[in-house]
């Protein structure tokens, strides 16, 4: 009896060969931005001592409380697969003493995520993140800089209506004041929040202001505002970005309900929203944490950096029909006839490769027409046919599947003879756009 074919893990999405170019396209386009600012790529292990999460996210978090993959290695030790790349990569810059470099060091990432979250629309157990990560930066040209990656990213991917929500949770000292108000305001409704809220109520009543429950929600719609608690220095730093984003034309609304909800964050939080996409609209997310670093056993370091969802990313531009630049084009097909010409084929094949050129031979055994079929198929640029004809003569033709043009293909020089069929066709296709002024 056959057994039964697997399937994927609830959360979790394939990225089909049809389909990678997107993938391909948005991260080039995605790291290219980030290097126009000077942020050069970090990797950092998918999973971690599952301590580094809860002390860097937080353990009165969802992420760290409710949604980690953790699991005890066979040496016993407890690891978590990453939920998120800021924690790894302050890891990495503490254990790799990265702080006696010059600063800021500007790292940029993508990675897989792992949130055990419900699956939804834009919402994954495995996820994808592009990220920047700026250490050592406490002047507010930073988050204008930082904040500009996405804007920036964003523009040259042609997505449009993307809103920019801008907010600050201040610093220690004025948030201790915040929270009091919290306290005191969230107390008074105690009898209503969710079981969850009462124990945030506790230990950090800003979470209410995350909570789901659309009870909460409503309460803490009237909740006192972290705006109106700033300390004087971060004020300064809030109305100094704000017009930062100003002189580089970035639009922006202030949103006092964006607190994220992730434990680290001070000053600058801010998110990138899009209304095209469903409930899970939020596609990039970030802000300051200059007290990370330092929590975590480093020198004080104020650094700030922000994540995009590269799934809710792709959502978007597909809503929006946005261009994906595709692959390039195969170069060329070799239909062989014949064992002779199978391994004629082959062999020309691996010394045009060898030159950098895309080149598919036949490997299921098919005939002719059905050969001719699948190169059409896959983009062939142009076809040779081979058969015992054209080998003895050393001889055979090339066609170019776009205008059906065949020119005479030496079997003997064929590195050559596909070198100057491709350039000719290269120059023919400059000199029409030229003219058609494209
Ligand atoms: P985050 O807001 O938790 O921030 O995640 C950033 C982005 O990842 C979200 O805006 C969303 O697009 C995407 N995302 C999050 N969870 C899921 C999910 N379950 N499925 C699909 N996409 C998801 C962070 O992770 C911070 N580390 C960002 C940061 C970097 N802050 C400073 N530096």
């Amino acid at each position: 009896m056959a057994s039964k074919t697997p399937s994927a893990v609830r959360g979790t999405l394939d990225v089909l060969p049809k389909d990678s170019y997107k993938w391909q396209y948005v991260e080039r386009v995605l790291m290219e931005t980030a290097s126009l600012f000077g942020f050069s790529e970090i990797r950092v292990p998918v999973f971690e001592n599952t301590d580094l999460f809860q002390r860097s996210v937080g353990d009165t978090t969802d992420v760290v409380n409710k949604e980690m993959y953790t699991f005890e290695d066979k040496g016993g030790r407890s690891i978590t697969l990453r939920p998120e790349g800021t924690a790894g990569t302050v890891r990495s810059f503490l254990e790799h003493g990265l702080y006696n470099e010059a600063l800021p060091v500007k790292a940029c990432y993508v990675l897989s995520c792992y949130r055990y979250e419900k699956p939804q629309a834009g919402r994954l157990r495995e996820f994808h993140q592009f990220g920047v990560e700026c250490f050592g930066a406490p002047s507010p040209v930073a988050d204008a800089e930082v904040i500009a990656i996405p804007y920036l990213a964003f523009e040259r991917l042609g997505i449009k209506n993307i809103q920019l929500k801008l907010n600050s949770i201040g610093c220690p000292e004025c948030r201790a004041k915040y929270l009091e108000a919290l306290r005191e305001f969230f107390s008074s409704k105690k009898d209503e929040l969710c079981e969850t809220c009462n124990e945030r109520l506790i230990k950090n009543p800003m979470r209410i202001l995350d909570c789901k429950s659309p009870v909460c929600s409503k309460i803490a719609e009237d909740a006192p505002k972290m705006l109106d608690f700033l300390c004087d220095d971060c004020k300064e730093h809030f109305e100094t970005l704000k017009s930062l984003l100003d002189a580089q034309n970035i639009p922006y609304v202030i949103d006092p309900t964006i607190v994220r909800g992730l434990d680290y964050y001070t000053r600058t939080v801010f998110e990138f929203v899009s209304t095209d996409i469903g409930s899970q609209g939020t596609v990039c997310g970030g802000g300051r944490y200059d007290g990370l670093v330092s929590q975590m056993g480093g020198p004080y370091t104020p650094s700030l950096g922000f994540a995009m969802g590269l799934e809710r990313l792709i959502m978007v531009m597909e809503s929006q029909g946005c261009e994906f630049e595709p692959d390039e084009p195969i170069g060329i097909y070799i239909a062989p006839m014949g064992q002779a010409a199978s391994v004629k084929a082959l062999k020309l094949c691996f010394d045009l490769r060898q030159e950098g050129f895309s080149a598919i031979t036949d490997t299921v055994g098919r005939g002719l027409k059905a050969q001719m079929k699948y190169a059409d198929k896959i983009g062939a640029k142009f076809v040779l046919v081979l058969g015992d004809d054209e080998l003895e003569k050393g001889v055979a033709s090339l066609k170019n599947m776009k205008n059906g043009e065949q020119t005479e293909f030496d079997l003997n020089n064929g590195v050559q003879s596909f070198y100057d069929a491709f350039m000719a066709s290269a120059y023919a296709e400059m000199e029409n756009s030229v003219e058609k002024g494209i």
